[in-house]
Order: C-alpha cells, then sequence, then structure tokens
C-alpha cells in the first residue's frame, strides 16, 4: 500500500550569493516575487498538494525564514484595531498549523544531498517531497500536486521534469530515459550536470521531488559528486531498480529565481497573472521594451 504524503523538506540554507547586495543580511529565499517571499510560494504549494508537516534544513543568518509563518502579535492586533480587513487577509498564507514546522541545521554547506540527509530524523520512513523555493512554477494545478497524484498512479519516486536546450545539461540533473508515454517517463538513469556532449537527454530535474525514505540510506555514505558536494541526484540514482523511479513533465512555467533574469522574469510573470496588478503592468511595459 502506498503511505500517504504528508511530509516537506525544504532546503534554505544557501548564501545567495547571486543576490548580493541584497542578500547579504537577508535569506534569499525571503525575497519577494510581486509580495510573497519565495518560502511562501513553496509552503502554499506543498500544502495545496496535501502536507501538512515541513522541515526547513537552514543555516546561519536565516532565522526570518521561522519568523515569517509565526504568529505575528503586535501587527495582527493593531491590524484589527484599525478595522484593516484586507490586510489580516493577506497574512493568511504565511501562517502554519502550531507544531508543523520544524528546522534542522545544515552546519556546513556540503551539497544538497547533505542537506537532505540533515532532515533524516523528520523524514523517518515515511514518503516526501522537496522543494527547492529557488525554482517558482506558475501553472493552473499547483506543480507539487501534480507529482503527489504521479505518486498516488505510481508509486514510488517521482521528480519535476522538462526539456532544456542541449548546451544547458551542465545546469541540471539530467535522466536517462526508458519507456515514455509524453507525461510520465520510466527513469533509467540519472547525472547531476554532465557537459553537454556527456548528456543522456536533455531532460532535467526541477527542484520538486517525491521521494522515498531509503534515499536517505545512500546520502548517508556521503560520496562526493558533481562539484565535490554530496548530490541528491547520485542518492536517488541509487534507487533505480530497486523501486518505481519516474519523471513527470509537469504542466506549467518553471522560473529559475536563483538566477537574475530568472527571477526578473518571474516578477513579470506573476504580476500579469494577478488581476489586480495585469493591466497595470501591461500598460508599462510597452515602454521599456
Ligand atoms: C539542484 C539539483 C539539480 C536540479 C536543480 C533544479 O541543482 O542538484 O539536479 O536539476 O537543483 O533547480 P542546483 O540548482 O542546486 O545547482
Amino acid at each position: 500500500m502506498k503511505k500517504p504524503l504528508r511530509k516537506a523538506v525544504l532546503p534554505v540554507a544557501g548564501l545567495g550569493t547571486r543576490f548580493l547586495p541584497a542578500t547579504k543580511a537577508m535569506a534569499k529565499e525571503m525575497l519577494p516575487v510581486v509580495d510573497k517571499p519565495l518560502i511562501q510560494y513553496a509552503i502554499e504549494e506543498a500544502r495545496a498538494a496535501g502536507i501538512d508537516q515541513f522541515c526547513m534544513v537552514t543555516g546561519r543568518g536565516k532565522t526570518a525564514l521561522v519568523e515569517h509563518f509565526d504568529v505575528a502579535f503586535e501587527l495582527e492586533a493593531t491590524l484589527r484595531q484599525r478595522n484593516r480587513v484586507e490586510a489580516l487577509e493577506q497574512l493568511k498564507g504565511s501562517q502554519v498549523e502550531p507544531g508543523s514546522m520544524v528546522t534542522v541545521r545544515q552546519q556546513v554547506p556540503l551539497g544538497l544531498g547533505h542537506a537532505i540527509w540533515c532532515a533524516r530524523a523528520f523524514i523517518g520512513d515515511d514518503p516526501f517531497a522537496i522543494l527547492l523555493p529557488d525554482d517558482l512554477v506558475l501553472s493552473e494545478t499547483p506543480c507539487l500536486k501534480q507529482l503527489a497524484d504521479a505518486y498516488r498512479e505510481t508509486g514510488g519516486n517521482v521528480v519535476a521534469v522538462v526539456e532544456v536546450p542541449r548546451e544547458h545539461t551542465n545546469r541540471y540533473g539530467i535522466l536517462k530515459t526508458g519507456h515514455d508515454d509524453g507525461r510520465l517517463v520510466e527513469v533509467q538513469g540519472l547525472v547531476e550536470k554532465p557537459a553537454p556532449a556527456d548528456a543522456p537527454s536533455n531532460l532535467s530535474i526541477i527542484g520538486r521531488y517525491v521521494l522515498m525514505p531509503e534515499v536517505i540510506g545512500h546520502l548517508a555514505k556521503m560520496e562526493r559528486g558533481a562539484g565535490n558536494e554530496v548530490q541528491l541526484t547520485d542518492g536517488m540514482a541509487r534507487l533505480i531498480g530497486h523501486q518505481p523511479f519516474h519523471g513527470l513533465r509537469y504542466k506549467g512555467t518553471r522560473f529559475d529565481c536563483g538566477d537574475k533574469a530568472g527571477f526578473l522574469e518571474a516578477q513579470i510573470a506573476f504580476a500579469l497573472a494577478r488581476p489586480d496588478l495585469a493591466d497595470a503592468v501591461r500598460g508599462f511595459l510597452h515602454k521599456y521594451v
């Protein structure tokens, strides 16, 4: 029987060096797209997939991420006193059920695989999702919900995938593909950041995963891979052949918010998707292009 998916791990220990000076004293996951921080998009997406237990893998200087999901008592009392109903409403998505969010620290930057391993006590024997908040997906059905549905269909591991230009394979985890029905792809191999000439396909993993807890045992070996880091991709590769493993071509558009151009594109796309802003944004955009 497939265990229900209720847990999500959010690795947020990165330094955000690509966004300095903005991230000098602020967690990069607190950068807003329109008016909501990246981390809140990730939590809301997880919730929409039925997840109700969250673990953020944090590091030094990341306390704002924890504060963000707390009750802001003074702020809320003041808003209530002033009858600011709309502002109060806007705070709702930033509150989680008491006791539903924990953090663990990744004290040393040894890679994404190591960050996930740091959450091993939280994961226990349960299937779990991973959301990388840098990857933002604009879609009708939230991307992780699509993955959770695919997990219920196939069992085992499911990762969100998209075709990328050949010359970009060295930026992503890349699939060696088996049976492919155009939506679900059987994963026969996984390689982290291969050079275009060595890439087994141009189907890349984006930052949304549903994984089985057995991956932790492989990550625990702390084998170093690409960039001399403990790679999640390598740990996942060890599961192939032992458990079902699929890639899902999700429906939606991914924005790489870890990159300045991708982040700016996300601002425009998300603003245009907002009824309260679309006209104004469309109105000024043509001035600049
Ligand atoms: C990580 C993963 C990579 C994946 C990517 C998605 O890389 O290691 O397999 O394709 O996220 O964004 P990073 O972006 O941390 O270098």
